[in-house]
């Protein structure tokens, strides 16, 4: 992890710090010295702002020291003048982030308080079309592509189909793996948490109405949950079914979610049945062949295999995936969304948002990104962490104040501080007084 050196000013190390003021001011100053890569330190008392009193040491340093120097400065309560700065400039404008944001938020109230947000448009989750009826033959636009809608089937499975998130964004990169389920093509998706691989299969069930189940391999599923099991209910042995062959009887769509967290044994189970039409030999059971219903799909997700080992220090106990079994997949690299991908899916959500908003918490989520991907945060910050953290804004009216429950208390502090200084950044820097 690199400590950011908050006492350094963004523009290098060179200028006055100080602390305390009138006769008890005192100061050091630094600028770069006649000799290359050395620089000039000077102290003293007296002086206001940039001035300052009479020199009583004046020493010359190399980068080394003056960085030691720099911090035992900051453990003492020096202050950069040009931090001092930044610090009134990131007042004001963050006043200007806030009255932004109490607007928004007084608008959410109004809402909450006017009998719901049923005259808001494009509010959060639809229920209407959940169970509409499903004419056979039928096709539904996910994207560009018209997928085939299907048959009702029994309550059960029908209970099994995801809810509509009518603020679910399908964006180009998603036409290929909608055209791979027509074609009953095996599809893993790959990306870092949060980037939207499991909802985007379950958003594609929501519409086109098949039941979905989910196996997690980070965690506790074992070959038997997956499976099946033999087990004793009133006095008798019965078989009972894990999910892979339920889904492939009942022809539900599989999600297996961080499959490069998986037991060998489980990968194994599965390896049969990713031909397409691949059958399930249930050994267990005196190699009874489960032959898959049409509807059937299996789908993956995961984290750091193929393309995204390069991150797999980042989830610990990823297993790499060998390239005979990634070569049974389409495989798919989910990034997070674009900014204004993202900007978008927010206002969609939250519609009280205004866009100035919307975008500033949008570029804070791509710039904790950019620290996770460079290791300077060890905590990846989703799309469903940044929709969570500006719903509770919209109730509290205090981006800080929320930022505790959804996002603070769930890092470490040293992430915590990283986080708070990059939304303090874009709070200063964002605030556009035209957009609303
Ligand atoms: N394209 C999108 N449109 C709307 N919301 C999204 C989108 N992608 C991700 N999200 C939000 O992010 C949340 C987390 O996504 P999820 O699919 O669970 O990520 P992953 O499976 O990659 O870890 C979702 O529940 C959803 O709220
Ligand atoms: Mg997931």
């Amino acid at each position: 992890m690199n400590a950011t050196p908050l006492a350094v000013h963004d523009d290098g190390p060179e200028g006055v710090y100080t602390r305390g003021s009138g006769e008890a001011r005192e100061w050091w100053r630094v600028s770069l010295s006649e000799r290359a890569n050395m620089f000039r330190i000077e102290h003293g008392r007296g002086g206001d702002g940039d001035t300052i009193g009479e020199v009583d040491i004046d020493t010359v340093v190399d980068l080394d020291n003056l960085e030691a120097k720099l911090l035992k400065w900051r453990r003492e309560g020096f202050v950069s003048e040009a931090g001092r700065e930044d610090e009134a400039r990131a007042a004001e404008a963050g006043s200007r982030f806030s009255a932004d944001l109490r607007h928004a938020a007084a608008a959410a109230r109004a809402a909450r308080e006017g009998g719901g947000a049923g005259d808001v448009a494009g509010s959060e989750v639809c229920n209407e079309s959940d169970n509409e009826a499903r004419l056979p033959g039928a096709t539904v636009r996910i994207g560009n592509v018209d997928m085939p809608v299907a048959q009702a089937g029994s309550p059960a499975s029908q209970a099994l189909v995801p809810r509509i998130n009518d603020a679910y964004l399908f964006t180009a990169r998603t036409d290929d793996v909608a055209l791979d389920i027509v074609e009953n093509r095996r599809v893993m998706l790959i990306g870092h948490t949060g980037s939207g691989k499991t909802s985007f299969i379950e958003q594609v069930a929501a519409r086109t109405g098949h039941g979905v189940l989910r196996a997690n391999m980070n965690g506790q599923t074992t070959i038997g949950d997956f499976v099946g099991f033999w087990t004793v209910k009133g006095g008798e042995t019965v078989w009972v079914d894990g999910v892979l062959p339920v889904s492939m009887r009942e022809g539900y769509w599989l999600i297996i979610d961080e499959l490069d967290f998986a037991e060998p044994s489980i990968l194994a189970v599965l390896t049969a049945v990713l031909e397409p039409n691949g059958k399930l030999l249930l050994k267990e059971r005196g190699n009874e062949i489960v032959t898959p219903h049409p509807a059937f799909r299996l789908f993956a997700t995961a984290n750091a295999a193929g393309a995204m080992s390069a991150y797999r220090h980042l989830y610990q106990g990823a297993n790499l995936l060998n390239e005979a079994f990634l070569d049974r997949w389409r495989v798919y690299l989910f990034d997070y969304l674009s900014k204004d991908e993202e900007a978008e899916v927010l206002r969609r959500t939250l519609p009280q948002l205004t866009p100035a908003l919307a975008h500033t918490l949008a570029a804070i989520a791509a710039d904790c990104r950019a620290a996770f991907a460079r290791e300077d945060l060890a905590s990846a910050f989703s799309t469903r962490r940044l929709i969570d953290w500006a719903e509770l804004m919209l109730r509290t009216g205090d981006a800080e104040r929320a930022a505790g429950p959804s996002i603070y208390a769930k890092v470490s502090a040293e992430d915590a501080s990283l986080i708070r200084s990059i939304i303090r950044h874009h709070a200063i820097f964002d605030a556009d007084p035209g957009a609303s």
